[in-house]
């Protein structure tokens, strides 16, 4: 883990490796692809306060710093910004290991705001009682 994301706020929430088929015509990988794996960081993250469905409300800010290569090691890294009622903000870090040389490159930095809704997509408050449940089982 790079030395400025090493602390106790920062929590390793997905790690993939920069595939071909996610590559835009300039040979780097597309921004919409980070942005789905951002999205699905930013659900890890926001599931650890409440075991329900949540779902993106906003992302307020994506910096696209450097590019993504194909080959590269890439790490998704989540700290909670905000506790609301409903909802929380989430900062995610992108960490690009370079395939060529294994330098650790801070690619990307986004903040977003994940709500946690009941099963009819109603926001309730994230400290209720689990609401959702293994398929099959009551509760
Ligand atoms: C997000 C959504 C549930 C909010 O519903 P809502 O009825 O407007 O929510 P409320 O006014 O009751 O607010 C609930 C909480 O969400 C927050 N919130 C709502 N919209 C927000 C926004 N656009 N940005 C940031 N926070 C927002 C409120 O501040 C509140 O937070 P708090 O309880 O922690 O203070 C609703 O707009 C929705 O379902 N959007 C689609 C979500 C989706 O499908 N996302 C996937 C991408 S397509």
């Amino acid at each position: 883990m790079p030395t400025e994301l090493a602390d106790d706020q920062h929590r390793l929430a997905l790690r993939v490796v920069a595939m071909p088929k996610d590559t835009n015509q300039y040979g780097t990988i597309f921004g919409g692809v980070i942005l789905s794996y951002i999205d699905q960081a930013g659900f890890v993250e926001a599931r650890r306060h409440g075991a329900h469905r949540w779902v993106t409300a906003c992302m307020d800010k994506v910096d696209f710093k450097s590019p993504i290569n194909v080959g590269d090691t890439v790490s998704f890294y989540t700290s909670t910004t905000r506790l609301g009622t409903k909802s929380v903000s989430v900062a995610i870090d992108v960490i690009a290991e370079r395939f060529a040389n294994a330098s650790s490159v801070h690619v990307t930095h986004a903040t977003m705001t994940l709500v946690s809704v009941n099963q009819d997509g109603t926001p309730i408050p994230f400290a209720s009682p689990p609401t959702v449940h293994e398929p099959g089982v009551e509760g």
